[in-house]
């Protein structure tokens, strides 16, 4: 017989909205993947979805109050044994409770005696959002070290759209295992405005044609969630991905890399960190047909002039927004890649340069990485073959540090 290995024990805190329902999936996806979850809902939540349902999904009883199973002290065990609590969704009365240390049902008393990360998934109406006062909870939790994720922003109950739906449980989750692969209650990002550039820009010829690149933008979104796991306000520069925006993230679409270059200045301009993991295109067409290019029987076709696009990872590392403000650049290469990242590294004037080697399964489209991540400071830190999100941790542990 194998040994037994530990499952992370997760406490799903569910507070009473509508979105409740969207919970399931969330617990489904936690079991599903080796997690011992307890569901800990509100007694209102109960009258969304009933506790048959909790229990039936996740294995275990279910209780709101702290009056049953007394002689277990389940008030205090559950929080004490967790490894990472979530409340999806969490109310504005869930936030105001949870913000002032109020325990008046299971749930409450458990966010007291936890000790272990705490993960808030808002949900509510956006007037209920925008208050003052949810606005000031939020930040007195997070000041306490808890990640709040962002609401997202579309249709609520009813005709009402806005910001303050539930994120995608798949997002909620993504940033869960994020926190609890770190198994730190430290986001030691909160408080900081870090922005991402991801996926590659497309220069366009005519209406239907464009130059191109391969970069998925899987990097780059991997380095958005972990920041945002990791406490930080994101704003994520999304070059033509086509992948679901990450919880909690401001995405700002952008096509061409002069797009680009105006979105990361903006966004730069209060950002403690700037990571440009987007690929973006050194050069444009010169021109750009406004009707579609068409083929001239017996005629050679018209060589395509080009024009060089600024460079946005020189440009805002020769001027920095702020002082202290910390720059990270990707470079990937063919060939003798540390010499060339330490002279790429010398040229951009960026803080650090993560360099990957361009081959078969590295990189483009993969789930995977492999890199060294050069520092102007002469370090050299490998980041073996793992996870997208691995190399984006070790990427803000190095930013983490310089900020500090
Ligand atoms: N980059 C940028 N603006 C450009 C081109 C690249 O900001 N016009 C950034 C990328 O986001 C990346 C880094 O610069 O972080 C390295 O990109 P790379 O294409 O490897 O650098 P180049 O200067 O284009 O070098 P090479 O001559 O090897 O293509």
């Amino acid at each position: 017989m194998g040994v037994p290995v530990d499952k992370p024990r997760v406490v799903l805190g569910v507070s009473g909205g509508i979105a409740a329902y969207k919970a399931c999936e969330l617990l489904r996806r936690f079991t599903e993947s080796g997690h011992d979850v307890r569901v800990v809902p509100t007694a209102s939540t109960l009258h969304f979805v009933g506790a048959a349902t909790w229990s039936a999904l996740s294995g275990n009883p279910v209780s709101t109050e702290v009056w049953d199973d007394v002689h277990e002290v389940p008030h205090v065990r559950i929080g004490q044994h967790a490894d990472l609590v979530v409340v999806a969704p969490a109310t504005a009365d869930m936030l105001a409770k949870a913000a002032h240390g109020l325990a008046d049902d299971l749930l409450t008393n458990t966010l007291l005696t936890a000790r272990c990360p705490v993960v808030f998934a808002p949900a509510m109406h956006t007037e209920m959002w925008e208050h003052p006062a949810t606005q000031e909870n939020v930040a007195t939790l997070r000041r306490r070290g808890a990640v709040v994720v962002e609401p997202a922003v579309g249709r609520l109950t009813g005709v009402d759209t806005g910001k303050g739906r539930l994120p995608d449980p798949a997002e909620i989750f993504e940033v869960c295992r994020r926190v609890l692969a770190r198994g730190t209650t430290e986001p030691d990002l909160a408080g900081r405005h870090v922005v991402v550039s991801a996926g590659g820009t497309r220069e366009p010829l005519d209406p239907v044609r464009f130059l191109g690149n391969r970069s998925s933008g899987k990097q780059g979104y991997a380095l958005a969630r972990t920041a945002a796991a990791r406490g930080a306000r994101v704003t994520l520069i999304a070059a033509n991905t086509g992948l679901p925006d990450p919880a909690g993230v401001d995405v700002v679409p952008v096509g061409t890399a002069v797009q680009l270059r105006e979105a990361v200045l903006k966004a730069a301009a209060d950002a403690d960190a700037v990571v440009m993991a987007a690929a973006v295109a050194d050069f444009r067409p010169a021109a750009y047909a406004t009707g579609k290019i068409k083929k001239k029987d017996g005629q050679d076709p018209d060589p395509i002039v080009l024009v060089r696009n600024p460079d946005v990872l020189a440009e805002i590392s020769a001027e920095r927004a702020r002082p202290g403000q910390v720059i990270v650049g990707f470079a990937a290469e063919t060939d003798d890649v540390l010499a060339n990242g330490r002279t790429k590294l010398a040229r951009k004037g960026c803080d650090l340069l993560v360099v990957n080697e361009v081959g078969e399964r590295k990189t483009f489209g993969s789930e995977e990485n492999e890199a060294v991540v050069l520092g102007a400071d002469g370090s050299e830190t490998p980041v073996p073959y793992g996870p997208k999100e691995a190399l984006a941790d070790t990427v803000w542990d190095l930013v983490a540090q310089r900020l500090s």
